[in-house]
């Protein structure tokens, strides 16, 4: 795949978009080491940049402190190529994200139905965002405002339902594949 992108000349990123608990991490390492691409959890680099964890940004600087340094993480990225990178779920929100991550490379959309995104994320207390009175609601609402945004930005959608990481990976790895091959 590397050399594909320096013939091209273009950057050959897949963009890993969705909400919260889609499995952007888990399918996105997974398919960053079947196409020989690094991996690069824009969570992660947010951490790092901010030098404290998402809860304590958030607490410190509120949701709008947490999208700028999410946006210039995501700046810092357009000068890259040969990744595959899972952004947060709340990346869509800011409407100059969005040609951002159009131009970065092959955005896919991980689109498991409402049912097993809860699951996964009421295991895990960590999301600030989801700290209410009643989570399940909260993510009901959040997702029926984004859903459009990341129907709106993605090229492909993947319904990774009854499907393994690797199953899921595996799929969209032949998409990806396809994309850059023409
Ligand atoms: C957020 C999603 C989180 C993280 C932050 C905000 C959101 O990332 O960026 O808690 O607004 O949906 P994940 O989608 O990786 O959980």
């Amino acid at each position: 795949m590397a050399s594909d992108s320096s013939v091209r000349n273009t950057p050959l990123n897949v963009v890993l978009v969705g909400f919260m608990g889609c499995g952007k991490t888990t399918l996105g390492s997974r398919l960053a080491q079947m196409l020989g691409l690094k991996f690069v959890d824009m969570d992660e680099c947010i951490v790092k940049k901010a030098g404290c964890p998402i809860p304590e940004i958030f607490a410190r600087e509120g949701e709008a402190g947490f999208r700028r340094i999410e946006s210039e993480v995501l700046d810092e990225l357009t000068a890259g190529g040969n990744m595959v990178i899972a952004t947060g779920g709340g990346v869509v929100t800011v409407p100059e994200n969005l040609p951002k991550l159009r131009m970065l490379g092959f955005v896919v959309w991980l689109n498991p139905p409402e049912r097993s995104i809860w699951n996964r994320v009421s295991r895990n207390r960590s999301r600030p965002l989801l700290q209410t009175e009643n989570p399940r609601q909260t993510v009901r609402d959040l997702l029926e405002q984004r859903r459009p945004l990341y129907a709106g930005v993605a090229d492909l959608e993947a319904d990774t339902q009854g499907l393994t990481p690797d199953e899921a990976a595996y799929g969209i790895a032949e998409s990806v594949r396809l994309h850059f091959s023409r």
